[in-house]
């Protein structure tokens, strides 16, 4: 088997409730097939989506998707996955959830973990091109690059709604090449 030269990394890797959700499973299987080591945080709107269960079954680890649940009895529970992560990739990433991240707002534990990180924060944004070129998300977006947010695309290409414009998240192996990995 060739092994990959990169040295492993762990990668909290957050999903948003965005149609392209399903791309973050590639994403998720590429990094572990690199040898990496993936733990996967849901926002609640995304785990109506997508399974967690489908993550954990890829990744090997548990999938969080509760702010307050079991795994989280202690307070620091947010702190110890913070602690955790070499990088923290949330792909996709809804225009719901880059507003959020630029007001500072914790109010689920995908949110909490960004504010909390100590690490690089990296965000493929997946949206409608009417949503991408929204005055509200440009603001955002800008205000997020200020801070020293990393984006990676949205590309042109077909969308959801099956119209063609900017928005599409970009593909797992596009994502990985920008990392430090
Ligand atoms: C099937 C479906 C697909 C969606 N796709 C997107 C999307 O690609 N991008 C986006 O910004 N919002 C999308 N939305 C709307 C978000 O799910 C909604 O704004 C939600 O509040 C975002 O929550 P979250 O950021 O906490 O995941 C979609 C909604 C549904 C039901």
């Amino acid at each position: 088997m060739r092994r990959s030269r990169t040295k492993s990394k762990n990668i909290l890797l957050g999903v948003c409730s965005s149609a392209a959700c399903f791309k973050a499973l590639s994403l998720a299987s590429a990094l572990v097939k690199k040898g990496h080591e993936v733990k996967t945080v849901l926002s609640p709107s995304a785990a109506k989506l997508i399974s967690p269960q489908l993550f954990s079954a890829v990744t090997k680890n548990e999938a969080f998707s509760e702010q307050f649940g079991e795994s989280f009895a202690f307070s620091d529970g947010h702190i110890s996955l913070s602690d955790w992560a070499d990088l923290y990739v949330i792909a996709p990433a809804t225009a719901n959830t880059i507003g959020k991240l630029a007001a500072g707002i914790c109010d689920n534990l995908l949110l909490t973990l960004a504010v909390s990180r100590r690490v690089k924060l990296f965000i493929a944004p997946a949206m409608e091109s009417v949503m991408w070129k929204n005055g509200f998300v440009r603001e955002n977006v800008a205000k997020l690059k200020s801070s020293g947010v990393r984006f990676i695309g949205p590309v042109n290409g077909r969308l959801a709604s099956g119209s063609t414009g900017p928005g599409r998240m970009s593909e797992a192996e596009d994502i990985i090449k920008k990392l430090p990995l």
